[in-house]
C-alpha cells in the first residue's frame, strides 16, 4: 500500500487536501493522472450502464435536497456508525474496526474464528470490549459505545439564528428517489427500469488511515432499478445485476478475479433500508473490504417519501391498469474505491521497472510522444506534427526531458500504454518505434501508419 500511495503522489495521481496546511483528515485531492483515471472509470460506468442498455437513464440531482428528504429516508435516525472514545486524547474510534484491528493481532486467530465485528450489536460490542479488555490504539482506557451520525450538516440563510439546518447529501440514490415521479412523468420509462446517477456524497467518517477507501467526501455511482415484485421475482434480478457488477469489474476493468469474492450482510449489519444485501469485495493490501454493494430496498424508500411529502409516487401499469408502489434493487459503487483497486490491481514490478498494466481505456494517457533528442529541430518538428495529428483521436502528451529511458520510466508508472520515439531514421524513411508498456518491446511503424494502428489497439480495448 505504501507504494500505491507514494506512486500517487509522486506521479500526480493522488495528494493529500489541504497538504500546505497539514493536511485534512480522510480527504484527498486527485491530480492531473488521477483526474484523468477518475474520468475515465466514470465514462467507462456511464457507457455500460446508462448509454449501454435500453432500461436506464440518468439523473445528475443536487448535493443539497429537501432536508425532509433525509427524515422521511431514515438517515437522521439510522445513518449513524458504533464509535468509542479514548478517554485521555479524546479521539474517536468505530468500534467494529477498533476490534477488526485488535484480532488481527491476536497470537491465536482460531479462537476468534466465529467472531464477526460488522455483525455486532451494540451490546454484543459493549461485552466484547469488556470481556478482552480492550484499549484504544494508544493503550488509553475507552467510553462505551455510542452511536454516531454520518450526516454532514450545514445551514441555509445568511441572517444568525434564523439560519435552517440542511444535509449535504449521505448518498445519491435520495435524489433518485424524490424525483421519481418527475422521471416518469417526462420520459417513456416504463417498468422495469433503472435511474443511474454519478455524483459527490459525504460522509462524517471516524476512520483515518486507508488512504482514499474511506474518505469524508466520496464520488458514488448509483443505480436505483425499479420493478413491479408480482412480475420480477427481486432475488432473480439481484442474481442478474450481480452479474452485471463482476463483470464490469472483472471484465470492463480488468480486474484479477481471484481478488474478488461474495459476501452477504447478516441481519443484524443490513441498513434499515434493505431486506438482502451483498457486497462484492476486493482483497485491498488491508484485507478484504467492500468495493460495491447491493441492496433490496423494496418500496421502503418510495413509500416514506410518500408519508413525509403527501405526494403520491405510485406507478401506473397501463396494460395491467393498476396503481402501485415499485420495489427497487440498487447496486451502488464508490468511484473512488474502483480508482483505487484499479490501481493496486495494476502495480508492477518486472525486470527493476514499475508499470500500471492499465487497460488502454482506462489509462490517463494513452500516446506519449518524444524526439529523440530536444536540441534538434528537425526532430522536434516532426514530433510536433506527429503529436498534433494523434491528439486529434487520442490522449497523448509531450516529453523532451532527459534521455529517453527516463521518459519510458515516467510513462511506464502512469501506465502509458505506448511510447512514439521520433528519431534521424525517421527523417530518413519517415519511420517511428512504438513502445510498448507491458512488454518493454519495440517495432518500427511508418507514420502514415499510427492512427490506424492505435485505433486497432483501442477498439480491441473499448467495452
Ligand atoms: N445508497 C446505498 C449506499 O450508499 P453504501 O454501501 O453506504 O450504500 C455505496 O455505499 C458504496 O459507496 C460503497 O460500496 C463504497 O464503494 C462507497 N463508499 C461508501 N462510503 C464511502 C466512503 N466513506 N469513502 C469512499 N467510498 C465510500
Amino acid at each position: 500500500m505504501e507504494k500505491i500511495v507514494s506512486l500517487c503522489k509522486r506521479r500526480g495521481f493522488v495528494y493529500p487536501t489541504s497538504e500546505i496546511y497539514g493536511g485534512l483528515a480522510s480527504s484527498y485531492d486527485y491530480g492531473p493522472m488521477g483526474a484523468e483515471l477518475l474520468r475515465n472509470i466514470r465514462n467507462i460506468w456511464w457507457k455500460t450502464f446508462i448509454h449501454g442498455r435500453n432500461d436506464m437513464v440518468g439523473l445528475d440531482s443536487q448535493i443539497l435536497l429537501h432536508p425532509t428528504t433525509w427524515v422521511a429516508s431514515g438517515h437522521v435516525s439510522s445513518f449513524s456508525d458504533p464509535v468509542v472514545e479514548d478517554k485521555k486524547t479524546h479521539k474517536r474510534y468505530r468500534v467494529d474496526l477498533l476490534i477488526e484491528d485488535w484480532l488481527k493481532l491476536q497470537k491465536d486467530p482460531s479462537k476468534f474464528k466465529e467472531t464477526s465485528p460488522e455483525s455486532m450489536t451494540m451490546e454484543e460490542m459493549d461485552d466484547f470490549i469488556k470481556k478482552n479488555k480492550i484499549k484504544s490504539p494508544e493503550g488509553n482506557e475507552i467510553t462505551l459505545p455510542k452511536r454516531f451520525n454520518l450526516l454532514f450538516e450545514t445551514k441555509l440563510g445568511v441572517v444568525e439564528g434564523e439560519k435552517s439546518l440542511l444535509y449535504l447529501r449521505g448518498e445519491t440514490a435520495q435524489g433518485i428517489f424524490s424525483n421519481f415521479k418527475n422521471i416518469v412523468d417526462s420520459s417513456r420509462v416504463k417498468l422495469p427500469f433503472g435511474v443511474g446517477q454519478i455524483g459527490k456524497s459525504f460522509r462524517n467518517e471516524i476512520t483515518t488511515g486507508q488512504f482514499i477507501f474511506r474518505t469524508l467526501e466520496l464520488e458514488q455511482a448509483e443505480i436505483e432499478y425499479f420493478f413491479d415484485p408480482v412480475k420480477t421475482e427481486w432475488k432473480t434480478l439481484m442474481d442478474q445485476w450481480k452479474k452485471e457488477m463482476w463483470s464490469f469489474v472483472s471484465g470492463t476493468l480488468g480486474i484479477n478475479e481471484n481478488k474478488l469474492r461474495w459476501r452477504r450482510h447478516s441481519d443484524k449489519e443490513r441498513s434499515h433500508y434493505s431486506k438482502d444485501t451483498y457486497d462484492l469485495d476486493y482483497e485491498f493490501p488491508f484485507g478484504w473490504k467492500e468495493l460495491w454493494g447491493i441492496a433490496y430496498r423494496t418500496d421502503y424508500d418510495l413509500k416514506q417519501h410518500m408519508k413525509h411529502s403527501g405526494v403520491s409516487l405510485e406507478y401506473f401499469d397501463p396494460v395491467e391498469r393498476k396503481k402501485f408502489i415499485p420495489h427497487v434493487v440498487e447496486p451502488a459503487v464508490g468511484i473512488n474505491r474502483l480508482f483505487l483497486i484499479t490501481l493496486i490491481d495494476s502495480y508492477r514490478e518486472k525486470d527493476n521497472r514499475v508499470y500500471l498494466a492499465l487497460k488502454p481505456t482506462l489509462a490517463p494517457v494513452k500516446i506519449a510522444v518524444f524526439p529523440l533528442l530536444a536540441n534538434k529541430s528537425e526532430l522536434i518538428t516532426k514530433a510536433r506534427k506527429i503529436l498534433i495529428d494523434l491528439k486529434s483521436n487520442f490522449t497523448c502528451v509531450w516529453d523532451e526531458r532527459g534521455n529517453i529511458g527516463k521518459r519510458y520510466f515516467a510513462q511506464d508508472e502512469v501506465g502509458t500504454p505506448w511510447c512514439v520515439t521520433i528519431d534521424f531514421k525517421t527523417l530518413e524513411d519517415d519511420t517511428v518505434t512504438i513502445r510498448d508498456r507491458d512488454t518493454a518491446q519495440q517495432i518500427r511503424i511508418k507514420c502514415s501508419k499510427l492512427n490506424e494502428y492505435f485505433e486497432t489497439k483501442m477498439k480491441g480495448d473499448t467495452p
